[in-house]
């Protein structure tokens, strides 16, 4: 068949894929640990299951506005105006079916072919492909591990260009659980007035699974740029609710306009019976979310100083999200060569799933989500420690 060209540097997703995997390997009996989903454990929470109950019951199950139903968008610009300390509309709102497709119908609506959207590395796997499936191009920005993954300004300045259309930012970030400082923003916001055609996408789809302080972006830390500052955030992450597909924008109108007419040409309005769901999570009873947050710090500390005293991997402590990124090179270049083969190997030899650093522009590491129990972490710790023994160099 005669597939569109545009497909050519689209890659099936590598976390999706391992995830798929080790599902697959569960299914046949094996048991297996996965550290591979991007998505919480938990179930979500009763109040906003009841929420989605009562919607069905009352006879929500009609179209919805495109870009979302007004008592959504009120609720989205209430829960926003609360996390970015300042007044946002519910006309500066749009919702879509996840944040994964509200990103992908900005790049659509902002790139053109021939432009150039810069990506801090390591990078959620989505980006890259989001970027090249508009013609444009991706450009990397470096970090170093010993940096905590917070790339340096000289090193962004590198990359951008008169090009420069949009620049991805992640954090909490999704694959090292890095939080960026406020001076960092506070420089890049200095930086980016060289380039007024660059607009920055601030993905905070982690901001609630902050780990060491609220949560602060370059939106709190540049107001001067906040005309062009592009956020994105939902539900799936702080309320456990990945499969209700509920994500969203705030930024200007003609932006909205812009996604508004794409959504209104392929997918229309989002699922009703998930947005009075995603009202409940936004304006409801906090403490279930809270409950969550506090399992995933016990977790992360467990699982770092676990992996922390293997011996030849280092590791950065993760500040946010639910992700921890191990260096494992020491490990590569004798019978394993690549983060891939090493991946298997312990999917094979220890039955402990996690999904390669290559993935995410990171080779030599490896991504390991701590998104499942205790017990689990340390069966699946002991587990690795074993299997390394054997391929020590
Ligand atoms: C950095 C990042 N952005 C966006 C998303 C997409 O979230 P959603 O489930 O709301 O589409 C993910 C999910 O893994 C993510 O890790």
């Amino acid at each position: 068949m005669n597939i569109a060209e545009r497909l050519n540097k689209v890659k099936p997703s590598a976390t999706l894929a391992m995830s798929a995997r080790a599902k697959a390997m569960k299914a046949e009996g094996k048991n297996i640990i996965s550290l591979a989903a991007g998505e919480p454990d938990f179930d979500t929470p009763e109040h906003i299951k009841d929420a989605a109950r009562k919607a069905l019951v009352d006879g929500q199950t009609k179209y919805t506005p495109v870009a979302g139903t007004p008592k959504l968008r009120a609720c989205i610009a209430d829960f926003a105006s609360k996390v970015y300390g300042t007044s946002i509309r519910p006309a500066q709102t749009m919702v879509c079916a996840g944040a994964k497709h509200a990103l992908f119908n900005l790049c659509h609506a902002m790139l053109n072919p021939g432009d150039e959207a810069a990506v801090i590395a390591p990078y959620w796997v989505s980006y890259p492909d989001m970027i090249h499936l508009q013609g444009a191009e991706t450009k990397i920005i470096p970090t170093e591990a010993n940096n905590n993954f917070t790339p340096e300004i000289e090193t962004i300045e590198k990359v951008l260009s008169a090009k420069t259309k949009l620049l991805f930012i992640n954090s909490p970030n999704n694959p090292t659980g890095s939080v960026y400082p406020f001076e960092f923003y506070e420089a890049l916001a200095d930086l980016l007035e060289q380039y007024p055609q660059c607009y920055v996408v601030s993905d905070d789809i982690y901001h609630g699974l902050c780990y060491q302080g609220a949560f602060t972006g370059i939106y709190h830390a540049a107001p001067n740029l906040r005309e062009r500052i592009l956020l994105i955030n939902g539900v799936s992450k702080t309320y456990a609710m990945t499969g209700w597909r509920i994500g969203f924008l705030i930024g200007p109108p003609d932006l909205i306009g812009a996604m508004s007419r794409i959504q209104g040409a392929s997918t229309s309005g989002v699922c009703s019976i998930a947005q009075a769901a995603a009202c409940a999570a936004l304006s409801g009873a906090q403490d279930k979310a809270q409950d969550m947050h506090s399992h995933f710090r016990e977790r992360r500390d467990l699982i770092f100083e676990g992996l922390g005293a293997l011996p030849q991997v280092s590791v950065v402590k993760p500040e946010g999200a639910f992700y921890i990124f191990p260096d494992f090179q020491d490990y590569l270049g004798g019978s394993l060569k690549t983060s891939i083969e090493l991946c298997e190997y312990l999917l094979e030899e220890a039955l402990v799933a996690s999904v390669a650093g290559m993935g995410f522009g990171a080779e030599g590491f490896i991504r390991m989500s701590f998104a499942t129990s205790t017990d689990e972490i340390e069966e699946a710790l002991a587990r690795i420690a074993k299997a390394l023994k054997q391929i020590q160099k």
